[in-house]
């Protein structure tokens, strides 16, 4: 485990995804959460999916900040998140299960967007019909989570036909509301080709309105409170979902999620200036992942990238999906390092690298016409027939599971660690060579500076 405090850590700090997700960050969050006082979700929904391992207890959080399990800590559901307001609660009941305490310290903005019902059957009809369209199966997609988060932000967008978290804290404003979204929104079903069960505004009002009853205690205005809780001279640690090659302004285009995940979205998804975060944590895979379609210039369809998935257990946490596996790509990263301005890195997930003779680093790309790029570039469709330039690294057999100092660490994954450093500019402060609290370590010094 971490130290509390650190005079080197500034007081406000962003944990962030530098690829497709799945980095590792809740597990991170968990560590660094010691240090700070609030934890802040500033977008996404419940197509995140944070795993943090305590002991032998596994848990997997989808809306709740990974602060929930540290005693103390305010954790905060901000503005810029989209919330089902069922599977929070089904969040917040499995944890009270299983004896973590729910109360003040969970905190909800009134101003959150609701996901309904109907945003999931939209999710899911649209994908369904791009795949027809694509006439393959798997094709046409962006292969979302189908949990309603890219129609739940598109009424944010549209304003009039979207439902705020405060909205159901009345009643007759929130049906007054749905009278008018449900007809539209039956039209809008049907013409996207979806069986539709006729929307009843009564009993959309009813049940969310129950929702908002036992939600109430945690619902409020996020912005005055954190600032508030700045003004007090508490630490913020703002926790990121999804990543930022996912980011809908900056990442693989349009094969992203609908939020800006990149630290872009902190200001707008909380309400505090983005000069108020004096350190970014950038969260990077030894390797790739990616769920759903899209550009994965280091994809591996071959036993190598089944090993990376079988050792590194890579199916997803929210849908159980096998994730795409391949090659660390330092292009993508480096590029989300300067589009979120990181000061470190953590990397996560080293372990599983372990038995390879080689392992390879992709360093730039080759485009369609042969030509050269160190630039990525988001967008999908100017990335086609994008091929790999790699750097090929010695490996190391080691298991690495019981490290808990760089000095551990075999001389390979030193190396390992120091090209990536040296690759992106920045240092790598925390390495992960486990599921478990007590197998990340933190490094004081550069891996750089030892090879
Ligand atoms: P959506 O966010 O459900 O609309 O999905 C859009 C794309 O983002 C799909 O490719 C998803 O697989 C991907 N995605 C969304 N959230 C995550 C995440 O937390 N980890 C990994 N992929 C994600």
């Amino acid at each position: 485990m971490l130290p509390p405090t650190n005079n080197r850590v500034p007081p406000n700090a962003a944990v962030v995804g530098l690829q497709w997700g799945d980095e590792g960050k809740g597990k991170i969050v968990d560590l660094l959460t010691a240090r700070y006082d609030c934890i802040v979700r500033y977008n996404g929904g419940a197509n995140a999916g944070h795993t943090v391992q305590v002991g032998t207890e596994r848990y997997a959080l989808h809306l709740i900040p990974s602060g929930i399990l540290s005693k103390g800590k305010i954790n905060i559901v901000g503005n810029g998140v989209v919330v089902d307001p069922e599977k929070l609660l089904d969040e917040v009941d499995g944890l009270r299960k299983r004896g973590v305490a729910v109360g003040d310290n969970l905190r909800i903005s009134d101003r959150a967007h609701v996901v309904m019902p109907y945003h999931k059957e939209q999710d899911a009809a649209l994908e369904e019909l791009l795949e027809q369209k694509s006439g393959k199966v798997g094709a046409g997609q962006i292969g979302t989570t189908r949990r309603g988060i890219g129609p739940a932000y598109s009424d944010k967008v549209r304003r009039s036909t979207a439902l705020r978290m405060g909205d159901l804290l009345n009643h007759s404003l929130l049906l007054r509301k749905l009278e008018t979204i449900c007809g539209l929104r039956m039209a809008e079903l049907e013409a996207l080709g979806a069986n539709v069960t006729p929307l009843v505004p009564q009993e959309l009002a009813d049940r969310f309105a129950a929702a908002g009853e036992r939600l109430r205690p945690h619902i409020t205005d996020t912005v005055y409170l954190l600032h508030d809780e700045l003004r007090a001279g508490r630490h913020v640690l703002f926790e990121g979902a999804n990543a930022c090659l996912l980011d809908i302004d900056h990442g693989t285009f349009p094969y992203v999620t609908s939020s800006n995940c990149s630290t872009l979205g902190i200001p707008a998804g909380s309400g505090v200036p983005g000069r108020m975060i004096g350190k970014v944590y950038g969260i990077m895979k030894a390797y790739s992942t990616r769920v759903g379609g899209g550009p994965f210039i280091t994809e591996l369809l071959d036993p190598t990238g089944d090993l990376i998935r079988k050792r590194g257990r890579e199916y997803g946490t929210t849908t159980g999906r096998p994730r795409r596996c391949g090659w660390l790509d330092l292009v993508a990263v480096k590029y989300s390092v300067m589009v979120c301005g990181a000061d470190a890195i953590a990397c996560t997930l080293l372990d599983v690298l372990s038995g390879f003779d080689e392992l390879k680093i992709c360093v730039g790309y080759r485009r369609a016409d042969g030509t050269i790029t160190d630039r990525f570039v988001p967008d999908a469709e100017r990335m086609e027939g994008f091929t790999p330039i790699y750097e090929t690294l010695p490996g190391w057999q080691r298991e690495l599971t019981d490290c808990t100092d760089r000095d551990d660490l075999p001389r390979e994954a030193q190396s390992y660690l120091a090209f990536v450093e040296r690759f992106v500019g920045i240092p790598v402060e925390l390495v992960s060579v486990g599921p478990e609290r007590t197998q990340t370590f933190e490094s004081t010094a550069r891996f750089a500076s030892m090879s």
